[in-house]
C-alpha cells in the first residue's frame, strides 16, 4: 500500500463554509458577515487558496434550510441563505486558473442526468478542475421539498447513491474523447461510431442517454465521498477518489485509512487511486498563545441555544431540552442513529461515555469545530502535527476548515503553507493541468474502449 504514494506530497483542500467553519464565525470581526450570498467574498477566498497552492476548494450543500428551533437558527446564519454551488463554481472558474472546484450534490434529491450534465459542463468551463462530492443528504428536511414525507432510510440512500454514480459515470462516457471531429471540409461534426447510448435500467433509475455534453476534459470529474459509516465506506471503496472524514486521533485515522484502502481491491482498484483527506480545523497564530486566544474568543461566542440545537441535530433530532447542560448526556435510543449521520453520532457518544464530557462540554467541542478535529497552535505546532499524520499513513492530505473567513484562511496561507513547503510536504508550484493531475489520479478510460 505504501509504495503507491510514489513520493506524492500532501493533498490540501479548503472547505468554505459561508462565514467559516466555526458556528460563531459570523460574530468574528475578521469574517465576511454576508458571506453566503457575496460573490466577491467567494472570489477572494478562492484566489487566496489558489495563492496557497491548495489542490481544491470545496463547498457543501443541502437542498433545504435547516430544521430546528428558530430561537437557535436565528443565531446561526450558516447555510440559511447561500448560493447554489453549481451556479457559484462556474463563476469561480472564470476568476481562477489552477485550483480544483468541488461541490456537493445529493443523490437522494437529484436525477443522474442533471448531475452528469452539470459537472461535465463545470469541467469544460474550468478546464478540467471539477469535482463532485457525492452525498446522500444528512438534512432530513430535504425530503419535504421533493414530494416525500420522510427521508430515505440510511442504507437505502447509499444503495441509490451507488446506482446513481454508476449512471453518471456511464453518461460521461457517452462520447469518446475524439468524437467531435468538427471537420468543415468533410462537413461532419461528429463521428457517429464514437457516440454511445447507456440504456440503463436499474432498481432506482431508468436512463437512456446519451449525454448532451462532450466527454469532460478529465474524462470524469473527480469523485469525492464524505460518509464514514459501514455502507458509506463500502461506497467510497467502490467509487470515491477523495474521501472527506472526521478523524479525531491518529490511531483511529490510521485504522480508517487502512480499512478503506483494503476494501478497494475487490472493486479492481489500487489503493493509491483514493486519497483520504480528514477534516482539520486549524487555528493558527504567530505564537501558540495568540492561537489559544483566537480559539477562546470564538468558543466564548457560542450561544447555548445554538450549541444544543447543533448537538440535537447530530443525534438524529433527539431533544435535549430539559436536561441539565452541565450533567451527562442521556441514553440516546438506537432509532435516532438511523435518522442521523452515524459517524458524528459515534464520536459524540464516545466523548460522553469515555471522556465523561457534560452536555455543555460536548456541544462546545462539537459546535466549535462542527465535528471536525481542532488544532490550536503556532505554524510549527500545526505543521508538526500534519507531518506526523501524513508520514504515519493516517492521511493522504487534509480538508482544512478555516474557522472564520477570510481571516482564518489568510492566517493558514501566510503562516502554515510556507512551513509545509519548506519541509517538502507540499507543492510550491502547481503541477499538471487538471485537478486529477494534481491529486495524482489517473484519467479514467472510456468504458466503451476496452
Ligand atoms: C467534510 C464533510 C462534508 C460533508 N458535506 C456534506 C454536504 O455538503 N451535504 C450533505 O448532505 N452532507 C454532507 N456531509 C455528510 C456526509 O455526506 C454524510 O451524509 C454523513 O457523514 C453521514 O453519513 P455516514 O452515516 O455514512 O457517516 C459531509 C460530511 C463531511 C465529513
Amino acid at each position: 500500500m505504501r509504495d503507491e504514494r510514489r513520493g506524492e506530497m500532501m493533498k490540501l483542500g479548503a472547505f468554505f463554509h459561508p462565514t467559516g467553519n466555526h458556528v460563531a464565525a459570523w460574530l468574528h470581526p475578521e469574517s465576511q458577515i454576508d458571506a453566503g450570498t457575496n460573490f466577491q467574498h467567494y472570489a477572494e477566498i478562492t484566489r487566496t487558496a489558489e495563492r496557497g497552492k491548495f489542490d481544491l476548494m470545496f463547498v457543501a450543500d443541502a437542498v433545504a434550510v435547516r430544521e430546528g428551533k428558530l430561537s437557535a437558527l436565528s443565531r446561526w446564519p450558516q447555510y440559511m441563505a447561500y448560493f447554489d454551488p453549481l451556479t457559484l463554481l462556474p463563476a469561480l472558474a472564470a476568476v481562477t486558473s489552477h485550483i480544483g472546484l468541488v461541490a456537493t450534490a445529493t443523490t437522494s434529491y437529484n436525477e443522474p442526468y442533471h448531475i452528469a450534465r452539470k459537472f461535465a459542463s463545470l469541467d469544460h468551463i474550468s478546464g478540467g478542475r471539477a469535482g463532485w462530492n457525492v452525498v446522500t443528504s444528512s438534512n432530513v428536511a430535504e425530503a419535504y421539498n421533493f414530494g416525500r414525507e420522510q427521508h430515505y432510510e440510511h442504507d437505502e440512500r447509499y444503495d441509490r447513491a451507488v446506482e446513481f454514480v454508476e449512471v453518471v459515470r456511464g453518461l460521461w462516457d457517452s462520447w469518446e474523447d475524439d468524437a467531435f471531429v468538427r471537420d468543415r471540409m468533410s462537413g461532419r461534426y461528429f463521428d457517429p461510431t464514437k457516440l454511445h447510448t447507456l440504456n440503463h435500467k436499474g432498481p432506482h433509475f431508468s436512463v437512456r442517454g446519451p449525454l448532451n455534453v462532450a466527454r469532460p476534459p478529465q474524462g470524469h470529474p473527480v469523485l469525492f465521498q464524505a460518509g464514514s459509516s459501514e455502507v458509506g465506506r463500502e461506497a467510497a471503496a467502490r467509487f470515491a477518489e477523495g474521501v472527506f472524514t472526521p478523524q479525531h486521533n491518529l490511531a483511529d485515522a490510521q485504522a480508517f485509512y487502512r480499512d478503506l484502502k483494503s476494501r478497494m481491491a475487490k472493486y479492481g482498484r489500487l489503493s493509491g487511486s483514493l486519497k483520504v483527506m480528514p477534516g482539520l480545523n486549524a487555528i493558527v497564530g504567530h505564537t501558540r498563545q495568540e492561537a489559544i486566544e483566537k480559539h477562546r474568543y470564538l468558543q466564548s461566542k457560542i450561544h447555548p441555544d445554538v450549541g444544543l440545537e447543533l448537538l440535537s441535530n447530530q443525534l438524529g433530532g433527539f431533544d435535549l431540552a430539559g436536561y441539565d447542560v452541565d450533567g451527562p448526556l442521556p441514553e440516546i435510543p438506537e432509532r435516532y442513529g438511523a435518522l442521523s449521520g452515524q459517524t458524528s453520532m459515534r464520536h459524540i457518544l464516545r466523548w460522553a461515555r469515555e471522556e465523561g464530557l457534560s452536555i455543555r462540554e460536548i456541544y462546545q467541542r462539537f459546535a466549535g469545530a462542527r465535528g471536525q478535529r481542532t488544532l490550536v497552535g503556532s505554524a510549527l505546532d500545526i505543521a508538526d502535527d500534519m507531518e506526523t499524520w501524513f508520514r504515519g499513513y493516517g492521511v493522504d492530505g487534509f480538508l482544512m476548515h478555516p474557522s472564520h473567513l477570510p481571516g482564518g484562511l489568510n492566517d493558514f496561507v501566510e503562516l502554515v503553507i510556507p512551513e509545509l513547503q519548506s519541509r517538502g510536504l507540499f507543492r510550491s508550484q502547481y503541477e499538471g493541468a487538471t485537478l486529477r493531475d494534481r491529486m495524482g489520479l489517473e484519467r479514467p478510460k472510456n468504458r466503451y474502449l476496452s
